[in-house]
């Protein structure tokens, strides 16, 4: 008898720790909703990203739910310079499509708009910070849940 107890008791310890795992599955699912985008590799002026798959990746979490539409918006979308950069309307990728020149635009503010297929606004739009680098420039410091943040040290 003591010893089913122990049995029952250690199979309720078992499923005790696999509930609290569950949880912070559950948790960690809620956490990445806020994880929007990835943000921009460094983008330093005089170089030819053209190449690159993409630069950056916006992405909403309704992708899971249902399908998405992604857009950009702003100077350098569908502002001028027009299509500088460009968006795959299914899966995010923000492709760049020039090389830049820092002294001419040192940030890039652009948005980007997820959308159902019905047109209606799947998320609120997200800021997609482009920040160009100088050329002698260290490497940026990135901060994952913002987007790229970069502060020019002085010269
Ligand atoms: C960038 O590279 C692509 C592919 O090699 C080339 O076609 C394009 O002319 C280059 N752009 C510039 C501005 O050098
Ligand atoms: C558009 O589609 C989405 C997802 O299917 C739905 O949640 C939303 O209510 C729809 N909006 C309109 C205005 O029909
Ligand atoms: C990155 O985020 C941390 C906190 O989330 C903040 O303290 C830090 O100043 C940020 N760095 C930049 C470069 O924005």
């Amino acid at each position: 008898m003591a010893k089913i107890c122990g049995i029952i008791l250690f199979v309720a310890l078992i499923l005790a720790i696999l509930n609290t795992s569950a949880s912070e599955g559950q948790q960690k699912k809620i956490r990445q909703k806020r994880e929007w985008i990835i943000p921009p590799h460094n983008v330093r002026e005089n170089v030819n990203y053209t190449n690159r798959e993409y630069i950056a990746k916006i992405r909403s979490d309704e992708e899971t739910r249902t399908s998405i539409r992604y857009s950009l918006t702003g100077s350098g979308a569908d502002q001028p310079p027009i299509h500088l950069f460009t968006v795959n309307r299914e899966t995010g990728l923000v492709k760049i499509h020039g090389v830049l020149d820092r002294e001419k635009t040192p940030v890039y503010y652009l948005r980007g708009v997820a959308r159902f297929l019905n047109g209606s606004h799947a998320e609120k739009d997200i800021d997609l910070r482009i920040v160009v680098e100088d050329e002698n420039d260290n490497a940026p410091v990135f901060n994952l849940t913002t987007g790229a943040v970069y502060e020019r040290s002085a010269i």
